[in-house]
């Protein structure tokens, strides 16, 4: 009964859409069990390039089923948008489940999200403005409308008309705003939950079976640990759980049926949007690395921050999650490189740092204190054997084990699915 969860080891889009594309070949089920649409997971294979933004990145395998799990937020038109893409690509979801615990986003989220990043000023967090932060808000303040209620409608009319009553008072009276149509609303959510409703399953009960039957279940996570809204780099963080903890919660299986904790992480660092990133380069180095990987948002398009990989960030992100094993991704947009950084403690004035700290003004004074490796100097994209990477880059890759505190199973060369050295088996 083996469920294997994918983790963001840093702060989102380590390449966790390419990890589960690559696994799903072998798994009888893929969740996604946090966050929403704020995700954008590349997947590249026979059936060209897609950016996922709701939909498991397990759908391209003809014999797994997809789960949206009930810790997803959902936007229901852009998931209905996301399938029509892939139906019309020649890729098939009729295996796609939906939780009817999942909770929707609705259009007032997504105006709420804009406006208070707007009041923020210079201290935004950035966020991908898909109305994230309000639906869980909604969720945990108990005013929140779930996939059931729109499919089965039995309340939805009433629900919708308190909560909307709130709404339109916090649009009006706060923000200046128009007050939003309850009959546009209430209407087009019913038309979504028609459109769902054959997808629409108490998915815990699928989970329950497939793993009692032995099957091997992913749980694919979003965002990464150090966005996480308890052990990230908070208020700079998202809404939900990414973390392996979050995985139970967010697909509805007990942590006792976890086997694996797999942990994404880049062979460097990026970050999007605000927030403290210790090792973020600033210079001609930042710049090359983000032009050769096109490190630019799947969601937003908006440029990545990147920096050298950050250990402390890294070994903290693994007492958090307890990986089992990790996949190092984007190695090869290391080749070019003379020399390469990693962060391995923190200086803070005169104190040395060595346990990621939770205070923001800690982290602002943070001077990373780095290791400096030579670089391989050798394009590694069609490398596919351990051996045959060049010992430099072998050191680079036993420095990193030792300092995360896990053995990597995938080292990543490409971002097609073949691109991938199988270091050992994840499961
Ligand atoms: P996710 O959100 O974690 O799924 O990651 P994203 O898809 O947002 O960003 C990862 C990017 O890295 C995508 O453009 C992938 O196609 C790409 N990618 C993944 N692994 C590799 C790799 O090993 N090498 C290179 N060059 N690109 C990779
Ligand atoms: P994937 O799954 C990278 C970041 C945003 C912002 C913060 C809060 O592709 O790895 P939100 O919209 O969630 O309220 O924004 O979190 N963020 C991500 N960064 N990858 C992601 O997802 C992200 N999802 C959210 O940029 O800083
Ligand atoms: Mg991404």
């Amino acid at each position: 009964m083996p469920a294997i969860a994918v983790i963001g080891g840093q702060w989102g889009d380590e390449g966790k859409g390419k990890v589960v594309d690559l696994l799903a070949e072998r798994a009888d089920v893929v969740v996604r069990f946090s966050g929403g649409d704020n995700a954008g997971h590349t997947v590249i294979n026979e059936f060209g390039k897609f950016a996922l933004h709701l939909v498991p990145s397990g759908i391209f395998s003809p014999t797994t089923d997809c789960i949206i799990g009930n810790g997803v937020v959902i936007n229901p038109e852009a998931l209905l948008e996301e399938l029509k893409m892939l139906k019309d690509r020649g890729v098939d979801t009729s295996r796609l489940y939906i939780s009817d615990r999942a909770h929707l986003i609705m259009p007032y989220h997504i105006i709420f999200d804009a406006a208070e990043e707007n009041l923020r000023g210079d201290k935004a967090i950035g966020t991908t403005k898909k109305g994230i932060g309000p639906v869980f808000a909604d969720k945990i303040a108990r005013l929140g409308i779930r996939v059931g209620d729109v499919v089965e409608r039995r309340n939805f009319m009433e629900q919708l008309r308190n909560v909307l009553h709130q709404k339109n008072l916090l649009l009006t009276k706060v923000f200046g705003a128009q007050p939003l149509s309850l009959t546009r609303i209430y209407e087009g959510y019913v038309e979504f939950g028609r459109q769902m409703k054959p997808f629409v399953r108490d998915t815990t009960v699928m989970l329950e079976k497939a793993l009692n039957e032995g099957k091997v279940v992913l749980l694919e996570g979003a965002q990464g640990t150090m966005l996480d809204p308890d052990f990230g780099t908070y208020p700079y963080a998202t809404s939900s759980s990414p973390i392996a903890g979050g995985a139970c919660v967010g697909a509805g299986i007990s942590p006792r049926r976890i086997t694996g904790i797999l942990g994404v992480f880049k062979a460097y660092c990026t970050r999007v949007g605000g927030g403290p990133f210790p090792t973020e380069l600033k210079d001609d180095i930042g710049n090359h690395i983000r032009e050769r990987a096109h490190e630019y948002g799947t969601t937003t398009g908006r440029p990545r921050r990147c920096g050298w990989f950050d250990g402390v960030a890294a070994r903290f992100s693994n007492r958090v999650n307890g990986y089992t094993g990790m996949a190092l991704t984007r190695f090869d947009i290391l080749d070019t490189l003379d020399s390469i950084k990693v962060c391995t403690a923190y200086k803070a004035g005169s104190k040395t740092i060595h346990d990621f700290p939770a205070s923001l003004a800690t982290l602002e004074r943070c001077e990373p204190v780095y290791e400096e490796f030579p670089g391989w100097k050798q394009d590694t994209c069609g490398v596919r054997k351990l051996e045959d990477l060049p010992e430099t880059a072998r050191n680079y890759v036993k420095r990193l084990e030792e300092l995360v505190g896990c053995p990597a199973n995938l080292i990543c060369v490409g971002p097609e699915r073949t691109q991938t050295i199988v270091k050992s088996a994840v499961f």
